[in-house]
């Protein structure tokens, strides 16, 4: 029997290691871990250490490009935001590490997938509805739902009884998941609401208020709803993101604080961070302002607003995802342009803007003469739109 486990290093996936060989009949473990851009420290030494705690293999394999390219940009291209501010950095990441675990476990002929997300959050559902849909013969082990620990103590006193040395402390105050999109940072005081977030939360971004006073300018270069450059330079998408997080980070740009409903129905509250991201929705946004016109714009949002619940809960691999995709395709190819955006305190703003398929005209928008709006022909149109409330209103019955 051989069980593919999505490894990251922490207590929880070390503990999970002794836990299945001792539950599940000797097992062999693979581990798998997905690099997404989580970033060098969380990587160092895991191969070792996935050995060590009593894996067979560890199998680390570079998602970072992919992650970018296929998931976040078709993704953003919708304008998907969950509940008005997420922008689904944890959520997008779970289709491609379960799609990679999958391969792994084909690989290596594997009877099972395990992970280390609890029975009370999001993730759970995401990577289990992605092993449904690619590959529905897996058995899938969730430790969490399974065994009788609950708490750090209980792991460390595990790992302990079974002379598995591990770096992790007792106090681990915050519950946190990277990649090369966003950080999230849940538990500890944060799940109190009343609690302001402290200095200590955030990690990818400086404190808006400690950002220099002196504000910094990008300028960003999109083709077909992809930003291709960034300040003249054409980076690949992840090495664009990477530019982007650092400049906007410096900049205390892409913080948010939010109480969300998860899909299986609790509250939790979280403190996200996605600075370069922020920067990239600022530029496809402005673009679009540009480009599209009023109804295709609102179809375009209708599209997103589906697509966030669709990727928030996880539902990647599925029929409805291609057709969300395929809907927004032709619009985010009108979405070229150029856009500078301003960084300052927190903010990123789309100062400048252009694109050569602009509907925008400054001949007809401005209130002096042009040649194709006649005034008199509203007088006509606004008769017509408003024949409805002008019938309602002549009938004194209603
Ligand atoms: N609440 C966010 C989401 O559902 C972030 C989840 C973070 N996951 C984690 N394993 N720490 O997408
Ligand atoms: C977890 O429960 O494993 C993390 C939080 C979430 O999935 O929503």
């Amino acid at each position: 029997k051989k069980v593919v486990l999505a490894y990251s290093g922490g207590l929880d996936t070390s503990a999970i290691i002794p836990w299945l060989k001792e539950t599940y009949d000797d097992c062999e473990i693979i581990a798998f871990c997905a690099d997404v851009g989580q970033g060098e420290a969380e990587l160092e030494g895991l191969y070792e250490k996935a050995i060590s705690s009593g894996a067979s293999e560890c199998h680390i394999v570079d998602l970072k490009e992919e992650l970018v390219a296929d998931y976040i940009y078709p993704t953003i291209a919708t304008g998907a935001i969950y509940e008005g501010t997420y922008l689904l950095g944890t959520s997008m990441a779970r289709p491609i590490i379960a799609k990679a675990q999958v391969e792994v476990a084909r690989k290596v002929g594997a009877d099972a997938v395990c992970h280390g997300c609890t029975g009370k959050g999001n993730d759970q559902v995401r990577f289990e509805g992605c092993f449904a849909a690619l590959a529905p013969d897996l058995k899938v082990i969730a430790p969490w739902r399974e065994w009788e620990m609950v708490s750090r103590e209980d792991l460390l006193d595990y790992l302990a009884e079974r002379n598995i040395e591990t770096t992790a402390s007792a106090t681990k105050i915050y519950s946190r998941d990277a990649n090369a999109w966003h950080i999230s940072h849940e538990g500890g005081e944060l799940e109190d609401p009343w609690n302001e977030p402290t200095k200590g939360v955030w990690t990818m971004t400086v404190a808006p208020e400690d950002a220099p006073s002196e504000p910094e300018y990008v300028t960003i270069e999109v083709e077909q709803g992809k930003i291709t450059k960034v300040n003249g330079e054409a980076l690949s998408p992840y090495a664009a993101l990477m530019v982007l997080n650092e400049v906007a980070g410096a900049h205390g740009v892409g913080r948010i604080d939010i109480t969300e409903n998860r899909l299986v129905g609790m509250k939790s509250r979280g403190c996200y961070e996605t600075p370069g991201g922020t920067v990239m929705f600022a530029a496809l946004r402005a673009v679009e302002e540009l480009v599209l016109d009023k109804s295709s714009r609102e179809w375009r949002e209708q599209i997103g607003a589906q697509m966030a619940h669709l990727v928030y809960d996880g539902r990647w691999f599925t029929p409805l995802c291609e057709s969300l995709l395929g809907a927004s395709q032709p619009l985010a190819n009108l979405v070229n342009g150029e856009v500078v955006i301003k960084l300052y305190k927190g903010q990123a703003q789309a100062v400048k803007k252009r694109s050569p398929n602009s509907l925008y005209s400054e001949a007809f928008a401005t209130f002096g003469e042009d040649d194709v709006y006649n005034q008199k022909d509203a007088e006509g149109f606004i008769r017509l739109y408003s024949l409805a409330s002008r019938i309602r209103a002549l009938n004194p019955k209603i």
